[in-house]
C-alpha cells in the first residue's frame, strides 16, 4: 500500500490551526480518504497525562524540563500514533508538532535552537512532516482570541509570543518547501481555501 501523509499545523495560541485541520479532516473524509486527527501535547493515553502537566502544574518547572516534557509525548505521539497510521497509507494530521518546540522554547524561551532540533529529531528518529502549516498572526489579535482564561503558555506574555511569531517565520524562510505560511486573519472560508490549494499542490507531485 502506498504510504500515507504527515501534516503538521502550527502557530500561535488563538491563530485557529484547530478549526483549519478540522476543516481539512472534512474535506479529506468527504474524498473518501482515510484521516487520523492527533495534537502535541496530547494524542491518547499517556499524552493527555503529559498534556495535564504541561498545561496546568501550578509550581515552577524549568525550561529544559518543559522541553523534554514535550519531547517525550512527542515520541510516544510518533511512535504510538502517526508511524503506524502513516505506513497503513492513511493521512495524519496533528495539532502541534516539532516547530512548537524550536518556536516556544528555542525562540520564545531562549534555548539553544540547534540543540532543540538535535532533540527534536532524537524524538522523532529523524523524520520530518510532509507539509506543515503555520498560521501567521499578530500577538495582540491572537491574546484577544485567547481570552482571560490563560493557561501556563499562554500567561508567558507579550514579549515571549512576539519571540515565538518570529521563530515560526524564521523556521519558515529555512525550509520553505515543507512549511507554508497563511495569513490567519482572513476570514475561516479563505484560509481553509489556502489550505486546501497548497495540499493539492504537494499531493499531485
Ligand atoms: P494547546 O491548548 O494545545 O494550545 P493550542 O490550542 O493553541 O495548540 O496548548 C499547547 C501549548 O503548548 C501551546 O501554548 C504551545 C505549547 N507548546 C510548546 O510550548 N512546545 C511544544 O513543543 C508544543 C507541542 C506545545
Amino acid at each position: 500500500m502506498k504510504k500515507g501523509l504527515f501534516i503538521t499545523f502550527e502557530g500561535a495560541d488563538g491563530c485557529g490551526k484547530t478549526t483549519q485541520m478540522q476543516l481539512l479532516a472534512e474535506y479529506l473524509k468527504q474524498q473518501g480518504k482515510d484521516v487520523v486527527l492527533t495534537r502535541e501535547p496530547g494524542g491518547k493515553g499517556l499524552g493527555e497525562k503529559v498534556r495535564e502537566i504541561l498545561l496546568n502544574y501550578n509550581a515552577p518547572v524549568s525550561d529544559r524540563c518543559e522541553s523534554f516534557l514535550f519531547l517525550a509525548d512527542r515520541a510516544q505521539n510518533i511512535d504510538i500514533i502517526v508511524n503506524p497510521a502513516v505506513s497503513d497509507g492513511k493521512i495524519v494530521l496533528c495539532d502541534r508538532h516539532i516547530d512548537s518546540t524550536i518556536a516556544y522554547q528555542g525562540y520564545g524561551r531562549g534555548l539553544d535552537i540547534e540543540r532543540i532540533k538535535m532533540l527534536n529529531n532524537i524524538a522523532t528518529n529523524f523524520q520530518k512532516p510532509d507539509l506543515t502549516f503555520v498560521f501567521d498572526i499578530d500577538v495582540e489579535t491572537s491574546m484577544k482570541r485567547v481570552g482571560k482564561e490563560k493557561d501556563r503558555m499562554e500567561s508567558a506574555g507579550i514579549d515571549f509570543h512576539n519571540r515565538v511569531r518570529q521563530g515560526y517565520l524564521e523556521l519558515a524562510k529555512q525550509e520553505p518547501q515543507r512549511i507554508k505560511v497563511l495569513d490567519a486573519t482572513k476570514s475561516i472560508e479563505d484560509i481553509h481555501k489556502n489550505v486546501v490549494e497548497i495540499f493539492e499542490n504537494i499531493n499531485s507531485y
